[in-house]
């Protein structure tokens, strides 16, 4: 029996590149014939619009599921990708979580609801909000995996405890074993800039952590999102997709 690896993306408030990291890091591990499942867990709906679904049409997303309109196995559409399953969001999502907020049990429903599937995809990519509410704590307690995405363009400090403080809720709240797989630097030049960043913020002790590949900036990211569609679609030659290429390949050796 295949057991998926539920992994949430999160990280930095604000365009640290959580939606670009869950689009791209999902379409390169399909690439590898693994077979993922990408979930937008926000409703900006960046993941949605990005992947290339919203051109085909869906009847459901991921608010239809949570307010039991449909199961998730009728809300799951397939993408131009093979190996490439998609649960989508909109800005409805955000109306349902408010409903469900507050209440500590409901926090687990994204995990409940992922039992019924979990044993069809090798990797479940979750695509995060950035606020600290109902739904982040939603997409992270369905994670056993963090995917921490960082840019040294924002300050590092106080985002990167909130999210640990986080972390500690989560584990103790809901007893499950969330950890963070790694963390990816995204919009650098050189590996001298991110240890610079680094030692700026106080963070050395995370280096361990941090994945060997880091995510260029690269214009080809922004003509794909304009596009919307997946950064290997539009450009698979360009540096950005390399990285991405790479960074699914890392993933697959950390889970082999
Ligand atoms: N490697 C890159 N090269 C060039 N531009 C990039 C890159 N990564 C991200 N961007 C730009 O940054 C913007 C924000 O990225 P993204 O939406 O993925 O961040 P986010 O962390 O999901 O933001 P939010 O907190 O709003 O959810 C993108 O719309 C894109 O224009
Ligand atoms: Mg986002």
């Amino acid at each position: 029996m295949v057991m998926s690896k539920v992994l949430t993306i999160s990280g930095q408030k604000g365009g640290s590149g959580k939606s670009v990291t869950a689009v791209n890091l999902a379409a390169c591990l399909s690439l590898y014939e693994k077979k993922t499942l990408l979930i937008d867990c926000d409703p900006q709906g960046s993941t949605t619009e990005w992947s290339g679904i919203k051109a085909m049409g869906y009847p459901f997303n991921l608010s239809s599921v949570l307010s039991g309109k449909a199961t998730i196995i009728q809300a799951i559409v397939k993408t131009d990708f093979h190996y490439l399953d998609m649960l989508p969001a909109g800005f409805d999502l955000f109306e349902v979580a408010l409903k469900l907020a507050g209440t500590v049990s409901n926090e687990k429903i994204l995990r409940l609801l992922l039992e019924d599937i979990e044993q069809e995809y090798d990797y479940i990519i979750i695509d995060a909000p950035s606020s600290y509410g109902f739904l982040s704590v939603a997409a992270l307690t369905a994670a056993d995996w963090l995917v921490i995405a960082m840019s040294t363009r924002h300050n590092a400090v106080e985002d990167f405890h909130c999210l640990l403080k986080l972390i500690k809720y989560i584990r103790h709240t809901h007893k499950n074993f969330l950890k963070i797989a790694s963390i990816l630097f995204n919009r650098c030049k050189t590996d001298a800039e991110i240890d610079q960043f680094l030692a700026d913020q106080n963070l050395s002790e995370i280096k361990d952590l941090i994945c060997p590949t880091f995510i260029p900036e690269d214009e080809a990211v922004k003509n794909a999102i304009d596009k919307k569609i997946p950064l290997v679609l539009y450009d698979i030659k360009s540096p950005a997709s390399s990285a991405y290429l790479r960074f699914a390949k890392e993933m697959v050796l950390v889970f082999k």
